[in-house]
């Protein structure tokens, strides 16, 4: 079987594995916390965005000018086919937010799905948002979310054994926490069926590996950075997150001089 690097042979199924995703709430509410704490946010930023969804959800609100990143071509790739299927002005590019390379300088940032928890030490989150702040204004925001120890907890029963598939693609999940380490780890294999769907072709691997942090540890995280703690969400409320919260959104101001 046919190791690859991660998003890449999932791709093209991305969209159907995350069919129960409500991407437009999603962005609804990436909609609220940027109107809440920014005056006037236009120029946005998203990092790890998968295959577009919440960034085309979210340049209908008219107000936005997005430019969606992500370190996978193959789902830059999705994501330019459903932008260009809708005729939309989101610009995609391939980038990883390891190595931030964009010219110009934004209203706010964010990152939203676990994709934060793709890094694995507060280090490289402390090195992240400092490149942020070199492309972000004085003033400007940056809104994450990250899955906690109790999401893990819940969410591996029903992710483990999971399997579906999408036209000549279908993958079998297996997925596992490691409650000392706080890592999650996914594995996927992923076939691709002849025409008539009777053999498999190919059979491919992926690997993800996720850090798992708890509000605490993020807290002390953030607090080693030159981020202004503006709030901390759980689970797509407005109410302050605490240690039950699955998932936790941060909206961080950037203290950055004029
Ligand atoms: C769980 S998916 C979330 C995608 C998207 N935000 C969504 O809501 O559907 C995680 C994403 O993180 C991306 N990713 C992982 N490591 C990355 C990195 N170093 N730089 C940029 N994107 C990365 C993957 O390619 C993948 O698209």
């Amino acid at each position: 079987m046919d190791k690859k690097p991660i998003y890449t042979s999932l791709a093209p199924l991305y969209d159907r594995l995350m069919e129960d995703v409500d991407y437009e709430a999603w962005a609804d509410y990436i909609d609220e916390l940027l109107q809440l704490h920014h005056p006037d946010p236009e120029k946005i930023l998203e990092l790890a965005c998968g295959t577009g969804s919440i960034a085309l959800s979210l340049e209908e609100f008219g107000y936005y000018q997005i430019l969606a990143t992500d370190l996978s071509q193959e789902m830059i790739d999705v994501a330019s086919l459903k932008a260009k299927q809708q005729d939309s002005g989101v610009r995609f590019k391939t980038m990883s937010f390891q190595d931030i390379n964009v010219k110009e300088q934004f209203d706010a940032i964010y990152t939203v799905f676990d994709s934060i928890n793709y890094l694995h030490s507060g280090k490289e989150i402390i090195k992240l948002l400092k490149d942020c702040s070199e492309v972000l204004k004085p003033g400007s925001l940056f809104i994450f979310d990250f899955s906690t120890p109790k999401n893990s907890m819940e969410a591996v029963d029903y992710l483990n054994n999971e399997e579906a598939g999408s036209g000549a693609l279908r993958f079998f999940r297996t997925s596992t926490y490691d409650t000392k380490k706080q890592i999650h780890t996914n594995e996927f294999e992923i076939e691709q069926l002849s025409e008539d769907g009777s053999q498999v072709i190919h059979r491919f691997k992926e690997t993800h590996l996720q850090r798992v942090y708890s509000l605490d540890e993020m807290l002390s995280i953030v607090e080693q950075t030159s981020y202004h703690l503006v709030a901390s969400y759980g689970d797509f409320d407005l109410l302050e997150a605490d240690e039950n919260s699955s998932r936790v959104t941060l909206v961080l101001q950037c203290q950055k001089q004029r």
